[in-house]
């Protein structure tokens, strides 16, 4: 291993042993609690995420749990983490974990493709938060911080992919990642760094975003809804659209409701 990775390895870990974060999903190494935090965090900041977490999991412990909860339930208990599509496909991928792997999250996270909302990312971050498997996973956080760190402009996903291996010290996977993702949060800030993320969240306020959201919310109070109750809002063709698109809402004749 070269002498820049070593150092690089060292700083990495110094910085974890003296800030390093304690955040609920470190204190398992469950994979169903993993993969729960996982999706959470994939669009939505660590201190928002934490109390949805903890409730989540007070209600459904297990991944057999919660692949019997209604799409009503887990939406009600999503309902303010936001892209709520995460947990209609976190439900999809609870059947198909159940129904499949007789419930092992660890060997449908090897078989991601299968799985709704589960991306390479979210696997790779499964198998090594639950396993301390020897991979590497590039997120945001991470890409940043190789950036920065080995001067790079504009590298391939292929390349820091690469890259991300080579830094791997091995056997100590979950260690890295999670020390990673703490230099990258506290300390190698976007804003420090210069580096802006692949892809940016647009605004909410006054988005269709924002209006599927109230949609969903309104259906899931009152069961059921005339299209005409969204009447003059110009974003409701395309909400409409992506919610009915998306399985998160059903249509028969004039009235929109919540899948079974
Ligand atoms: N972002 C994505 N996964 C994370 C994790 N396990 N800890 C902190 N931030 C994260």
């Amino acid at each position: 291993m070269s002498t820049a990775i070593r150092k690089f390895q060292e700083k990495i870990f110094a910085f974890y042993r003296r800030q390093g974060r304690d955040l609920p999903w470190r204190r398992t190494t469950d994979p169903y609690r993993i993969l729960v935090s996982e999706i959470m965090l994939q669009q939505t900041q660590v201190e928002r995420v934490i109390p949805f977490y903890e409730r989540w999991l007070e209600r459904w412990d297990s991944v057999d749990a919660l692949a019997g909860a209604s799409l009503q339930e887990v939406l009600e208990q999503w309902m303010g983490l936001g892209y709520n599509n995460r947990a209609m496909r976190l439900l999809e991928t609870a059947k198909r974990i159940t129904a499949d792997y007789a419930g092992d999250v660890l060997a449908a996270c090897r078989e991601y493709r299968n799985l709704p909302g589960v991306g390479e990312y979210t696997s790779r971050a499964v198998r090594i938060f639950a396993a301390n498997e020897n991979l590497a996973a590039v997120d945001t956080n991470i890409r940043r911080i190789l950036m920065a760190e080995f001067s790079l402009q504009n590298p391939s996903t292929a390349d820091l992919r690469q890259l991300a291996e080579r830094c791997l010290p091995i056997g100590r996977s979950r260690d890295w990642h999670n020390a990673l993702m703490d230099y990258g949060a506290l300390h190698l800030t976007a804003a420090k760094s210069g580096i802006s993320p692949v892809s940016r969240q647009g605004k909410f306020a006054g988005s269709v975003r924002q209006l599927r959201a109230e949609i969903l919310r309104e259906l899931l109070q009152k069961g059921q809804l005339p299209c005409q109750y969204f009447e003059g809002d110009e974003r409701f063709p395309a909400a409409l659209r992506g919610l009915l698109r998306e399985g998160l809402c059903r249509r028969e004749d004039n009235m929109l409701f919540i899948p079974k």
